[in-house]
């Protein structure tokens, strides 16, 4: 029998499996908070600045290699670079990494949905006579590890599932019905969310500027340059760059597709869908705070806590609607969890999967699949068990440090997230942007762009943004995200990531052969 390597089996399926890819769990407990935190427009302003300099380029750039290459990232970066033959490996490491804590929190949106569903066919409150409410739930989730793991399993057996189905009969075939459903769900959400009283103040608070401050709901803006860091690490997880999910899901694209106005199409609609998940969720949390007394600036509106507390709460107080409510939107959730992690594991196996081809073993994505979930379930036990550190087996408990420890070994998700998230995606794109703009050239990616993008606007564009815009801009990334994770001085960590763009650049210059 022969077989062949997969593909797409339209550009539509292709578009929906990376909008699948990059709208995800950041999209909706990231972007509206840190918006919100960094003055509203100022900060989408930013964000919209870096995603059109820095995203665009990078976005285009992983789907040229990837297309014009046809390999997973392991062999594709081999194929392209002398210097950096090895960015691929960070491209399978990173998103290992990243779905041990993701298919975790993939295993609460589960529990969550769960709940709501057995509340709502049940009445599941009335048999218990114990509400299900924010804190108190979600505490009594994250001190029982065994629910936790067995979510977590269930999680990652339908990721399983879909990835085995292969590229255009499981991936695509998932976002193809996935995110259309996901868009109508979450209108569905907004339209409740604004007409809740009080929740024009959580639309203050994520549109007017200054108005964070003004409304008392943190103390102090963060100055440009934090927002800057910040801004560039929510677009970069956000887009699902430099993680090796773009350049794969590439690598199955037609020729014929053009892949600028692919990358403009995924990039709004990444944007859209986050300012949407925003109108969705912030009002809805601040009306209800301030109907209940609880003082804004003590309103989670970021991280877990947002999606598992404050929204829980959102739920709980709606009376005999909640449930339903809470079905949907966690049903949502799910959908942009799925879908990010299933690319996540199609980078991590694809390498596996091309190998076997080529070695005329025929199709085994199966088998490579299944090693890959069991590995990724096997490191997110110990993710599970910790329940965000609650459980007392963090890695600063291990390494016996008590008192106030930094970010990264606060708890086992963060740990997990700080290594992929915090290091190796802004160095990986960083290198990136060297390894076209300088070891080899931007002509690499030009040749495989399609037609009539080869303008000299674009040309220039690209050149501009892929030799200077981006390696700068990841350093400030890197800077920003050593700084949330290690803490401590920052003057420190921006010499660390300038220091190291130094480095990399002289390395890339070195012994280069003119042409
Ligand atoms: N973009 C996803 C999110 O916003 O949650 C996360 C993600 C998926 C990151 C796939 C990286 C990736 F390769």
């Amino acid at each position: 029998m022969e077989s062949k390597r997969s593909t797409f089996g339209s550009n539509f399926g292709f578009l929906m499996a990376a909008i699948g890819s990059a709208v995800g769990l950041g999209n909706i407990w990231g972007f509206p908070y840190k918006m919100g935190q960094s003055g509203g427009f100022t900060f989408l302003l930013v964000y919209l600045l870096l995603a059109v300099f820095v995203g665009l380029t990078i976005m285009v750039s992983e789907l040229a290699i990837g297309r014009k290459t046809r390999l997973s990232p392991i062999d594709a970066y081999r194929e392209v670079s002398k210097k950096y033959k090895w960015i691929g490996w960070l491209a399978v490491a990173s998103p290992f990494l990243v779905m041990t804590f993701y298919a975790v929190l993939g295993g609460y949106v589960l529990q969550y949905m769960s709940l709501n569903l057995a509340e709502l066919s049940f009445g599941l409150s009335d048999l218990f006579r114990q509400q299900i409410t924010g804190v108190a739930t979600f505490d009594a989730m994250l001190a029982n590890p065994f629910g936790c793991f067995f979510f977590t399993l269930l999680f990652m057996v339908i990721c399983m599932v879909i990835v085995m189905g292969g590229v255009s009969g499981g991936i695509e075939r998932f976002n193809k019905i996935g995110m259309p459903a996901l868009a109508l769900m979450l209108v569905i959400v907004i339209a409740r969310s604004v007409t809740l009283p009080n929740a024009v103040e959580g639309l203050k608070f994520m549109f007017v500027p200054g108005y964070a401050v003004k409304g008392g709901f943190i103390d102090e803006a963060p100055g440009l340059i934090s927002v800057l860091g910040t801004a560039g690490g929510q677009m970069f997880f956000s887009l699902s760059l430099a993680m090796g999910a773009i350049l794969t899901y590439g690598s199955y694209l037609g020729k014929e597709e053009n892949l600028v106005s692919n990358s403009i199409t995924i990039v709004a609609a990444d944007t859209l869908i986050a300012i949407m998940a925003g109108v969705a969720v912030i009002p809805a949390a601040v009306a209800n705070g301030i109907n209940n007394g609880i003082p804004v600036n003590e309103i989670a509106m970021n991280g877990p806590k947002l999606l598992f507390v404050t929204l829980q709460d959102v739920f709980a107080n709606m009376g005999k609607a909640g449930p339903l409510f809470g079905v949907i939107f966690y049903l949502l959730v799910l959908l942009a969890a799925i879908s990010s992690a299933i690319s996540l594991m199609e980078a991590v196996g694809a390498h596996w999967i091309d190998m076997d081809l080529k070695a005329g073993k025929g199709d085994t994505r199966k088998r490579i699949t299944l090693t890959v979930s069991a590995l990724i379930t096997i490191a997110a036990l110990i993710v599970a068990v910790d329940g965000l550190g609650s459980n007392n087996i963090h890695p600063a408990a291990l390494m016996g440090i008590t008192g106030p420890v930094p970010d990264y070994i606060a708890d086992w998700l963060d740990f997990m997230d700080c290594w992929s998230e915090g290091i190796a995606m802004p160095l990986g794109a960083m290198l990136m942007a060297l390894m076209i703009g300088w070891e080899r050239s931007p002509q690499l990616v030009l040749e495989e762009v399609g037609h009539g993008y080869r303008s000299t606007f674009f040309v220039k564009f690209y050149t501009v943004c892929i030799r200077f815009v981006a390696p700068v801009v990841m350093a400030f990334v890197l800077a920003g995200q050593m700084i949330g994770f290690f803490g401590g001085h920052e003057a420190l960590w921006y010499a660390v990531a300038f220091g190291t763009l130094a480095l990399f650049a002289i390395y890339t210059l070195s012994g280069r052969e003119k042409k």
